[in-house]
């Protein structure tokens, strides 16, 4: 089994908030991410797939491929966007990086499933202090 990582990169904003709270209490609790007014982050993002070397190509996957499903599925829809207001699969949701890289995980499951390779992780950086990896359960 071989593991193989695609690195992408997005800019976007969000607001970490929970409505039924006031703004001084999202304060308290989410600092700046909390700041009425949006603000953003350039996230960095890490999709590791995992699966055996095709003895015809020496490929695990071809990383066109993969990289076009995360550009069209994921990058295309947050890049420069609001998280909050503007992108479907994180609708309703606290826009934690912890429920972003599951969200994003969502989306890819399917798309790479079908290239005959498993998603092995999806890695989010919000901020260099700040990384979430998810595998999917
Ligand atoms: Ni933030």
């Amino acid at each position: 089994m071989v593991y193989l990582t695609r690195r992408e990169r997005f800019s976007a904003a969000h607001r970490l908030f929970n409505p039924k709270l006031t703004d001084e209490e999202n304060e308290q609790i989410y600092g700046p991410c909390a700041n009425p007014n949006w603000h953003g982050h350039n996230y960095i993002l890490w999709v590791t797939i995992k699966g055996k070397v095709n003895p015809d190509t020496g490929y695990v996957v071809d990383l066109k491929q993969l990289s076009k499903i995360i550009r069209d599925r994921v990058i295309m829809k947050l890049d420069h966007k609001n998280i909050n207001t503007e992108v479907d699969f994180m609708k309703d949701q606290f826009i934690s990086t912890e429920n972003l890289a599951m969200g994003i995980w969502k989306e890819l499951e399917p798309f790479i499933q079908a290239l005959n390779v498993e998603l092995h992780s999806v890695k989010l950086q919000e901020t260099e202090n700040n990384t979430v990896e998810y595998f999917g359960k």
